[in-house]
């Protein structure tokens, strides 16, 4: 073969193209390193190859799983990828699932031997709560007896995961779900089944933008589709990364946050607005009524008006409309907020944006790892506005010289981790000294190419 190669390279040019072609396409489907070019042919599927192609869905499933699982998957056709955040298990055969059970009847291969997993399918491993309450997915393989008759025969491969930890806080649905979902399932170009157990209707309908988006197909709720769906295969369980991050070289051909975000953009139908054009920059202050709120929020939003902003505190209702709320938030220049899951609208600001974050005493390393380093991978500004301690009320709790005021990082260590969040970020309010913040403000301006006050 390698002779033959050799002095085919010696005959005409239009041979050696011909075996190059060729060389290319097993590349395509042999290995998972592609040029970056074919990457861009499967994302945007001009290459012609769909889902329904048996070399091209096995090809995006094994992206899936690493090393020696990928081997493992070629060989029988089931294969897990097992990470400290979250299991995420492949078929690339067909599977039965019955919803009712929410068991997934894996390969029948001759002479496998007959094995169980359950999978947990919700990307937060470390979380006892989670881990309590999402339902399992049983996955049964090998020489089953009794398999159940499809009720339902689909064309395309079913993705399944919990969305168990859905409950109206948008840092976790992003975190946990809608991210880990799109990094997982984006490349399928939307060609798949999504199935969501612990199904919450709240979530489905807050986020349908993005499912009918990652996938042409009506969302299954087993609970209500009670009966055996067949697939050409299947994926149990997400991918997941890091905190509101996508990793775009973990899985072949990844994603980025820039993707992701500008997924966001077509799944809402938001205009990437050009902010310089604006005529009065828009500054949405986030704002928290339980703890970690803004004492005197009126003060600030009359020296934010002062500096030329037009200024937006949204309500609760109008951040249940994701649809309008996302709208808002791409025509906005500076978002201001403490830390809290408030900033994970960060999101949908355009890029060049500002963020600026009001840092509590104590809140330094949680501020900056889960809003802080998103917002530099979004391409926005970031502004960390660290509080002066008279800023803070614990000093109206505790006196200036208690260690709680005096030095906040006494205190984990000390007292555990638990009295920690307990007083900083459940008992700490904000009464922000509006000449210092000017400054910050001012400085977002110049990051926008304006100057303050504003004519
Ligand atoms: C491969 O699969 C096995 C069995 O599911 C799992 O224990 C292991 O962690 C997997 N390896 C990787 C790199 O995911
Ligand atoms: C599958 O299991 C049945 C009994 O449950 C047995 O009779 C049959 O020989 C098995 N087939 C294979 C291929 O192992
Ligand atoms: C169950 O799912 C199948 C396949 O998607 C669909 O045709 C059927 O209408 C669904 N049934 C209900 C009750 O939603
Ligand atoms: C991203 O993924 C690659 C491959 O798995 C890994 O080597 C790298 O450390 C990851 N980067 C980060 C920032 O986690
Ligand atoms: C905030 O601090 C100022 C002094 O810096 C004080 O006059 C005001 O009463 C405080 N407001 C609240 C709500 O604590």
């Amino acid at each position: 073969m390698e002779k033959v190669r050799r002095s085919l390279v010696f005959i005409t040019t239009p041979l050696l193209c011909l075996l190059l072609l060729s060389l290319v396409y097993t590349l395509q489907f042999g290995s998972l390193v592609l040029p970056s070019n074919q990457w861009e042919k499967l994302r945007t599927n001009s290459g012609g190859n769909r889902v329904e192609d048996q070399e091209n869905l096995h090809f995006l499933l094994k992206r899936l799983v690493k090393g020696e699982n990928q081997t493992q998957l070629e060989a029988i056709g089931f294969a897990c990828h097992s990470d400290p955040h979250t299991d995420v298990c492949v078929s690339n055969r067909p599977v039965r699932i019955d919803t009712l059970t929410m068991k997934v009847y894996a390969p029948l291969r001759e002479g496998m031997p007959q094995a169980n997993r359950i999978i947990r399918p919700y990307a937060k491993k470390d979380d006892d709560w989670i881990q309590g309450h999402v339902s399992p997915v049983q996955i049964l393989q090998g020489n089953i007896s009794s398999l159940p008759a499809c009720r339902y025969t689909h064309d395309v491969p079913a993705i399944v995961f919990s969305s168990i930890g859905a409950s109206g806080n948008v840092f976790h649905e992003f975190s946990e779900l809608i991210i880990p979902l799109f990094l997982t399932s984006r490349l399928f170009q939307s060609r798949l089944r999504i199935i969501i157990t612990d199904f919450k209707p709240r979530f489905f309908i807050k986020y349908k933008k993005i499912f009918s988006r990652l996938s042409s197909y009506e969302v299954i709720n087993p609970a209500a589709n009670v009966s055996v769906h067949c697939f050409p295969g299947a994926v149990v369980g997400l991918h997941y990364h890091y905190r509101l991050a996508l990793n775009a070289s973990d899985i072949p051909g990844g994603y980025s946050m820039l993707d992701f975000k500008q997924f966001l953009r077509e799944s809402f139908n938001l205009k990437i607005l050009d902010l310089s054009q604006m005529e009065k920059p828009v500054l949405v202050l986030m704002s928290r009524t339980k703890s970690r709120a803004f004492l005197n929020e009126d003060q600030m939003v009359t020296m934010m008006k002062e500096l030329g902003f037009r200024v937006v505190v949204p309500k609760p209702d109008m951040m249940a409309n994701l649809d309008k709320f996302a709208e808002l938030l791409n025509s906005c220049s500076v978002l201001v907020g403490a830390h809290g899951a408030g900033l994970t609208n960060e999101i949908f600001l355009p890029e060049g944006a500002v963020m600026v974050q009001v840092v509590g005493l104590d809140l330094d390393w949680a501020s900056g790892a889960y809003y802080g380093e998103p917002a530099i991978e979004m391409g926005l500004n970031y502004i960390k506005y660290k509080i002066e301690p008279e800023e803070s009320s614990l000093i109206s709790l505790y006196g200036r010289d208690d260690p709680i005021v005096a030095d906040p990082a006494s205190i984990t260590p000390t007292k555990g981790y638990l009295f920690a969040r307990a007083v900083y970020l459940d008992q700490q309010n904000f009464n922000i000294s509006v000449v210092r913040f000017r400054e910050t403000l001012i400085k977002a301006l110049g990051l926008l190419g304006r100057s303050a006050p504003l004519d």
